[in-house]
């Protein structure tokens, strides 16, 4: 039992058998597992159609009532990235899956340990020159962790979320160039900030798809669906999940004060 009062019981995604004890007297299954590297058969479409389909019939077997999944914002039919395609195949799913479902397409999450403002924060802390990569007018809408937990947590009681998909947004909208810029003066640092060209990026993402699982059984820290991703518009509409869940989204800069440190 742990300090929130949660029991923690290990299922894999992979393996549909090991998640219906787990999901057994649940009365709702929120399903948030995803990657956004892949490592062996760990790929996006086995871990998120794949592992999405075996949650939902593990949730079916054990007479779950209420799903709640996480997608991303960008998800769509055709999408270039393998990422978001597989995330659009999970939602197909989730939609014929039978239960109250609800699915939320958040954009970038920060928040004290993620992967993104922290990766960032952390070049900035020791490398004179921070590399901005993917396109100059992609434009993103981070939106912070206690607004994506508070909307999942609103939506499990709430009849009105049964069967729609909400975008999770942030209240402002960056380039990843202003973006930087937004950290490092929370930072309270200059940096040379250095464009990378796509072709560079993609050599040196190549490069380490290739060495990090194959060397280190690592997944890559950058990848070329990232890259994809990067080059993309990521923004949306929160009003309606802003407004049936009470949301009250926080300016970035006042919810990464955790790079200060
Ligand atoms: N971070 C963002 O900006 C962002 C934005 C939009 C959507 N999302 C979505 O949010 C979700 C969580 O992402 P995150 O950024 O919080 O990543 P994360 O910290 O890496 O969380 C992913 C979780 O999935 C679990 N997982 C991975 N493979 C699994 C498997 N085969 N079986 C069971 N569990 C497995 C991981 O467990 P272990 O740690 O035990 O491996 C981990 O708890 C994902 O669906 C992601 O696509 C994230």
């Amino acid at each position: 039992m742990s300090r929130y009062g949660l029991e923690a019981q290990a299922g894999d995604v992979l393996d549909g058998g090991s998640l219906a004890r787990v999901f057994l007297g649940a009365d709702a299954v929120i399903h948030l597992v995803g990657i956004i590297s892949e490592l062996s058969e760990c790929t996006f479409e086995n871990v998120h159609a794949g592992g999405t389909t075996n949650a939902v019939a593990a949730a079916r077997q054990a007479g779950v009532a209420r799903f709640v999944h996480m997608s991303a914002l960008g998800t769509r039919p055709q999408a270039r990235s393998r990422y978001h395609q597989s995330k659009w195949a999970a939602e197909e799913v989730v939609r014929r899956c039978g239960m109250d479902f609800t699915i939320f397409r958040p954009s970038l999450i920060f928040g004290p340990e993620d992967q993104f403002v922290n990766r960032f924060a952390g070049l900035i802390r020791f490398s004179p020159v921070v590399p901005v990569l993917g396109s100059r007018t992609a434009r993103f809408q981070p939106v912070a962790v206690e607004s994506v937990a508070r909307a999942f947590v609103a939506s499990l009681a709430e009849p009105r979320a049964f069967g729609q998909t909400y975008d999770l947004c942030g209240p402002q909208s960056f380039t990843l160039a202003r973006l930087l810029d937004e950290i490092l003066e929370v930072m309270g640092r200059r940096r040379l900030k250095l464009r990378v060209p796509c072709v560079v990026a993609r050599g040196q993402a190549a490069f380490l798809e290739f060495v990090f699982p194959r060397l280190l059984g690592r997944p890559a820290p950058l990848n070329r669906e990232q890259l994809i991703m990067l080059q993309e518009d990521n923004v949306g509409n929160s009003e309606p999940a802003n407004q049936l869940f009470g949301l009250e989204p926080l300016q970035f800069k006042e919810g990464i004060g955790y790079v200060k440190s």
